[in-house]
């Protein structure tokens, strides 16, 4: 067998083939099964795609055994140490840290489409003063393509690139929308003088009645979250967009498609579930029965921030956000959390668990976030809004890798079909 090769025999060995393996920078090798079907007249099954590559990327690297997260090769403790959120967005979009002139002008571009249409604004006016922010976003962010007409030839690189800064400068003043609806609170217009979250914590928290004063450490410790966010290969979100914009559709659409896929609880909806768990649990002696509802198979309910496709220990995220917390809590002055204290005992219960241990459930980036979230005065139903703030940038550099792909093709699985065999109409008259 050639070393480039594995050969596919079938269970009589009447039949064989070779399956050529493509080998990335790092991680496993791929087995090519493009010929499989019109050779062998066979698909290959894997609900879930637990073992399947939908795509080559060149974006970020996960390795779920070492807890390795990079994005274009740089890890994200570093990046995390030394780095900025625009600055690893230009990373991601671009496959290079910026020079400093090129993150002043990336900084400038995104500074000057922060504004929305006034159109769009009004969309708010629509919306039940309940709504939640998530339903909204993926509405305003879909809605962009019926506005930026400019933006829609995917093939035009410069309107890529507008495309790109424009959804990166927008999100945040539409979350920020969507917050000030259900406070019941006038919108606050974006300002240009401030920095990518320094603007989004005064949309979100300033009125017209008095000055706000913006908390440099709530600044920079949203900053981090939204690094740490900002991609993490072929997850479900950005899958999605991917299948989304393999059809052709225009990059707004598939954004918006990305976050719907993201509000699901098993995936950034994580993030909010976790707040209303720990909310349930309420206090340490409840913890035991909490964790054996999760460890029963007969019950729904799962430890939310618990596990991960990918990560078989420490989600390093989660290790990054846990030491956050201490250290956000303690400078906001809120070294009295009984909900981080609860999430540290939740999580070393759980960590001491049979069950956990023997299927290598782990804290994923979702368990601690929601905590500093709370400390910061954001909402519990913004908390995937806030995911999503930080994942577009992923999305996007995703998007582009994909639609600038010259192989690239609509992404169409096939399936296993278990219906009924061939049959016959039957008239209405004649069925029992
Ligand atoms: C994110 O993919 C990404 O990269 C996602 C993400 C990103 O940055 O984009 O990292 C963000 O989505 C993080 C995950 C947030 N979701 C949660 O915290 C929800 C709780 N977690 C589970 O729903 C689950 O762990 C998933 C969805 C995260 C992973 O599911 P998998 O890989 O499909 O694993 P599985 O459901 O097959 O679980 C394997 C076993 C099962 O038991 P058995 O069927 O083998 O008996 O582990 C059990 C599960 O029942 N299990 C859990 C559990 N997670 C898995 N049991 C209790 N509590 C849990 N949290």
């Amino acid at each position: 067998m050639s070393k480039d090769a594995y050969t596919l025999t079938n269970a009589d060995g009447s039949s064989s083939m070779e399956l050529p393996v493509h080998k990335g920078t790092v991680g496993p090798d791929v087995l090519d099964i493009g010929s499989l079907y019109r050779e062998q007249g066979v698909f290959t099954y894997d609900p879930g795609f637990v073992a399947t590559g939908s795509c080559s990327s060149a974006i970020t690297y996960i390795d779920g055994v070492k807890g390795v997260l990079m994005y274009r090769g740089y890890p994200v403790e570093q990046l995390a140490a030394h780095s900025n959120f625009l600055e690893v967005a230009f990373l991601l979009l671009y496959g290079e840290l910026p020079t400093a002139s090129q993150l002043e002008d990336f900084n400038e571009s995104i500074n000057r489409h922060t504004m929305l249409n006034e159109g769009m604004l009004r969309f708010f006016n629509g919306f039940r003063y309940d709504a939640h922010p998530m339903a909204m976003l993926s509405a305003v962010v879909g809605s962009m393509s019926a506005y930026y007409h400019d933006t829609m030839d995917i093939n035009n690189p410069e309107a890529r690139k507008v495309f790109a800064h424009r959804i990166l400068a927008k999100l945040p003043t539409i979350a920020a929308a969507a917050l000030k609806l259900n406070a019941g609170q006038p919108f606050i217009y974006p300002r240009n003088d401030l920095s990518y979250t320094e603007n989004l914590l005064h949309m979100f928290f300033a009125v017209p009645a008095e000055p706000y004063e913006i908390n440099k450490i709530a600044a920079q410790a949203l900053d981090l979250l939204f690094i740490l966010h900002a991609d993490h290969e072929q997850n479900c979100s950005t899958s999605t967009v991917r299948m989304a914009g393999s059809s052709g559709a225009n990059p707004y659409s598939a954004i918006a498609a990305g976050i719907s896929a993201l509000w699901g609880p098993a995936h950034g909806g994580a993030n909010e579930a976790v707040l209303r768990m720990l909310e349930q649990i309420g206090e340490a002696k409840n913890i035991p029965r909490f964790v054996d509802k999760a460890k029963d198979r007969d019950d729904p309910f799962r430890l939310m921030g618990f596990g991960h496709r990918v990560y078989k220990n420490f989600d390093p995220r989660a290790t990054i956000i846990r030491e956050m917390c201490h250290k956000v809590l303690k400078q906001m002055g809120r070294t009295n959390s009984p909900l981080f204290d609860l999430a540290l005992e939740l999580e070393q219960v759980a960590l001491k668990d049979e069950y956990f241990i023997e299927k290598n459930l782990y804290p994923n980036v979702d368990f601690y976030s929601g905590i500093i979230y709370r400390a910061l005065g954001i909402p519990t139903s913004m908390f995937t809004v806030m995911f999503a703030i930080g994942r577009t940038v992923g999305w996007v550099a995703h998007w582009k890798e994909m639609i600038t792909d010259p192989g690239g093709k609509i992404s169409r699985p096939r399936q296993l079909y278990t219906g009924p065999p061939q049959r016959d109409y039957v008239p209405v008259d004649q069925r029992s």
